[in-house]
């Protein structure tokens, strides 16, 4: 795979692991957050902590001035390639910095700690990119798998019955999940659908989460077998919603874009699906066109 050397960046940068979610870094981290707009709450941030890393870089005051979160997920789909993606996939996540801190270097330090950590478990590196991070991500030789809009729809009333707070059979869902994906997610996905106000739209071959943002709700991950259904699943999602809302859509869905349209969203930014694996290791692919949206940027 071609790749740039990165450049190396200032000795001084230490790049801590986080030990514990105190209130206190839970503040600073959140407040990353709303210096770049992005959506995470605080329950994001615990999913990060009890089921894989942070890394941190402090300023002089002993502030949080960087981040960045590996996400570990679970084997890859069994099959003949099983030896190579065995160990699995390991997401990384909430590269943000500081405005002011931000052309010092930090998001690559952060960064590079990030993927020895991924390498020192034999896993595959994957992330989704905003432009800002695909330019940072090129220069380590990650490569764009495919491409994905995030959609936007400001608050309106709910045109649609609301939907179901009781909990869906999460096995069934989650190998639905890892046949789209090609690598399983199951821990996240109970996160996800753990949380006392996620609600969920179940068809016989589909699904979609929702969950409640920052800013707005997000509907991802969508999967389902075909693209009619994935439109349906959506429609059900949107239309019980009056908040404003995200969903994140790969872009080669013209039926799914169509209705996103239709049901009063509009592109905001696009995001780049890419993946760094060693030449010994295999990208596992899944069944990317089950995938409709994903659970989000940072979830996979
Ligand atoms: C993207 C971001 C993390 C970069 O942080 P940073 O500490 O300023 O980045 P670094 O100083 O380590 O720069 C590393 C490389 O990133 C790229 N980069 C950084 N900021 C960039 C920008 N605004 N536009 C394009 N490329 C940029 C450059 O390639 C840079 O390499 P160079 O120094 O050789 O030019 C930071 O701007 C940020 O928090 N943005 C908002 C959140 C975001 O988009 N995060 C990425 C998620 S995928």
């Amino acid at each position: 795979m071609a790749s740039t050397e990165p450049r190396a960046a200032s000795a001084e940068v230490v790049v801590e692991k986080l030990a514990e979610l105190t209130p206190d870094a839970l503040a600073m981290l959140g407040e990353l957050v709303v210096h770049s707009g992005w959506n995470q709450t605080a329950q994001d941030w615990g999913v990060f902590c009890s089921c894989g890393t942070i890394y941190v870089v402090r300023d002089e005051q002993g502030r949080i001035a960087a981040s960045g979160a590996v996400l570990p997920m679970g084997e890859s789909r069994p099959g003949a390639l099983a030896s190579l993606t065995g160990r699995g996939v390991a997401w990384i996540s909430m590269i943000l910095v500081r405005p002011d801190r931000r052309g010092r270097g930090l998001a690559r330090r952060v960064f590079e700690q990030c993927i020895r950590d991924i390498h020192d478990h034999g896993r595959i590196a994957m992330l989704d990119a905003t432009p800002q991070g695909e330019a940072l991500y090129l220069q380590f030789g990650f490569e764009p798998l495919w491409r994905l809009t995030r959609w936007r729809r400001e608050a309106r009333p709910a045109s649609g019955p609301a939907l179901p707070l009781a909990k869906p059979d999460l096995d069934t869902l989650a190998e639905l999940d890892q046949e789209a994906l090609g690598f399983a997610r199951k821990r996240v996905l109970g996160e996800l659908l753990g949380r006392p106000d996620s609600r969920y739209v179940r068809h016989a071959l589909g699904f979609a989460i929702v969950r409640a943002g920052r800013l707005a709700d997000h509907i991802g991950p969508l999967v389902a077998t075909d693209e009619p259904t994935a439109v349906a699943v959506m429609q059900e999602a949107a239309a019980a919603l009056s908040g404003p809302v995200l969903i994140d859509v790969p872009d080669d869905r013209p039926l799914l874009r169509q209705a996103l349209v239709d049901a009063g969203f509009a592109p905001q930014r696009g995001f780049a699906r890419m993946a760094l694996a060693t030449a010994e290791q295999r990208i596992p692919r899944g069944q990317t066109h089950f995938i409709h949206a994903i659970a989000g940027p940072e979830f996979a």
